[in-house]
């Protein structure tokens, strides 16, 4: 099984993704993101952990029934209970797959479990006995691997592939891993276990020292692995987990050294990070590799000289490759509501009822009455806004007017509803941006603080949407708020509310590393 050419991808941008301050995502964002996916056609997708809550179980069972092509998995913890969650919100997936993992590491069983590494051991072999009444396909993660002790590592391993387990996933969950010793591990271990090979072996990399993609690829090519674990954007806990775009390009644009074969279409790559990024809130920086909007613009003089020269002169992949089409005016003003449906199908946002198309349609006549020009962006964005509306919207925007002037303090007021109810509040402050959230709170008194406030150009020139995101934290709960529009202090007054509205939902989740 190890000796084959092909690698597995494995996105856990639903499960370890998700678990980002802020990055929760509702069903049927999870489900759309979950589509884009299988249109990449990514191996396995993790869709949740099914015992974190209700809302999470709901999602992995839409996901389940919606995905045809890909491999269907959920998280749990190494218990009875969660397994048999996990295993009911996966029923309906043509292949499942069960996750189940524990700590193995002296510091998580001592101070996080509080446990033996006997207890451990006979943990790990329960789990995958339990999770083989509901499938064969069997994932165990040795969590905090990377600072466990080899020989104890040795006897779970062994034991938990006698008991089944059939992808034996080796994390490093703090990322603290550097590749050569992280590579030679797997390969010690894979050489030390008598039964190793009758699993596929994988990897599992955060990226808290820039070293996620680094030590994938050594855990592959060194140690043996031939699955990656991997999310869009690199989105994850912390500094996030190994990226999709970056290890599966370059697995491909190097595949004379890597000699791997994947079955991923790159050409969807682009439009599953915007996808990722419009839903989340975690804009994408500019210099990043692959998908960051500088990645293929060839700036400089002398570069731009030998691109046109021949492409191969600074070009190492070509931007169509991963999807970077030249931003097209998709529709305008007089577009009837097939064609949007249709480009709505293209984008692979089909909206459930014909409600809803309505709804999303009447809001694209709306922009094109402000908007010239109508870019594939602006759809995803006012589909996104469309789904949030459908949410149990407590507090919506109503309108809002402001004044600023040089040498004068901001002011703004906004009329928005709390609850069905319309206010109109007004608020000073020392930006636009400042008097319109100082307004909002002068009703909503929601004692939320703002911890983040970002600005993005949805597509180009300034006649672009701006989106913005506002993260908001309350007792510990952290959650993004995303709004889009031409006018970026109406973007952010619809994001503060997107924000409230989240922090208002009583989605309680349990972390399933903590
Ligand atoms: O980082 C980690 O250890 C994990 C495990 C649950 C695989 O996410
Ligand atoms: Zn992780």
């Amino acid at each position: 099984m190890t000796n084959s050419n092909r690698l597995i991808i494995f996105d856990t941008t639903l499960r370890d993704g998700e678990q980002s301050p802020g990055a929760s995502m509702t069903k049927d964002e999870k489900v759309r993101i979950a589509r884009q996916l299988e249109r990449m056609r990514v191996d396995v997708i993790e869709a949740g952990f099914a015992a974190a809550s209700p809302g999470d179980f709901e999602a992995i069972r839409a996901i389940a029934s919606a995905v045809r092509e890909s491999t269907i998995c959920s998280l749990s913890r190494a218990n009875d209970r969660d397994i048999a969650r996990a295993a009911e919100a996966l029923a309906p997936a043509e292949r499942k797959r069960i996750h189940t993992f524990i700590a193995t590491s002296p510091l998580h069983m001592q101070m996080k479990l509080r446990m033996e590494p006997e207890q451990v051991l006979e943990q790990a072999k329960i789990a995958i006995r339990c999770a083989r009444q509901y499938t064969d396909d069997i994932e165990f993660s040795p969590e905090d691997g990377s600072r466990s002790d080899e020989d104890f590592l040795c006897r779970v391993l062994e034991a938990v592939i006698a008991e089944g387990a059939t992808t034996i996933n080796f994390p490093d969950t703090v990322g603290y891993a550097v590749p050569e010793v992280f590579g030679a591990t797997i390969k010690r271990l894979r050489e030390r276990i008598p039964n190793s090979d009758k699993a596929v072996w994988s990897v599992h990399c955060h990226n808290d020292l820039g070293l996620a993609v680094a030590n994938s690829l050594a855990g592959v090519m060194i140690g043996g692995a031939r699955q990656i674990e991997c999310t869009i954007n690199g989105l994850g806990e912390r500094a996030g987990n190994t990226a999709l775009e970056e290890v599966v390009m370059a697995l491909r644009t190097r595949s004379d050294h890597f000699g791997l074969e994947l079955g991923i279409d790159t050409t969807q790559i682009v439009a599953a990070s915007k996808m990722v990024s419009q839903i989340t809130g975690f804009a994408v920086q500019p210099n990043k590799a692959v998908v960051g909007a500088n990645a293929f613009a060839h700036a400089s003089g002398i570069h731009q000289d030998g691109i046109l020269k021949a492409r191969e002169t600074y070009e190492i992949m070509r931007a169509e490759d991963v999807g970077w089409a030249a931003n097209k005016i998709v529709l305008g003003k007089l577009s009837g509501r097939n064609a949007f449906k249709e480009r709505l199908r293209e984008l692979g946002m089909e909206l459930e009822s014909e409600a809803e198309v309505n709804a999303a349609f009447a809001r694209f006549k709306e922009l094109a009455d402000r908007k010239s020009e109508i870019f594939d962006e602006d759809i995803m964005a006012l589909v996104s806004d469309e789904e949030h509306a459908q949410e149990d919207e407590h507090y919506r925007f109503v309108s809002l007017s402001q004044r600023s002037e040089t040498g004068e303090i901001p002011t703004a007021k906004v009329v928005f509803a709390i609850g069905g109810k319309e206010f109109a509040c007004e608020g000073e402050g020392d930006g636009p941006v400042d008097a319109t959230v100082n307004a909002i709170e002068k009703e909503a008194a929601s004692g939320a603080e703002l911890v983040l406030f970002s600005i993005n150009a949805i597509s180009n020139g300034t006649q672009s949407q701006g989106e913005v995101t506002m993260r908001l934290s309350r007792s510990g709960r952290i959650v993004n708020g995303v709004g889009s529009d031409p006018d970026i202090i109406v973007a952010s007054a619809k994001a503060y509310l997107s924000g409230l509205n989240k922090l208002h939902s009583k989605i309680e989740r349990v972390n399933p590393q903590q």
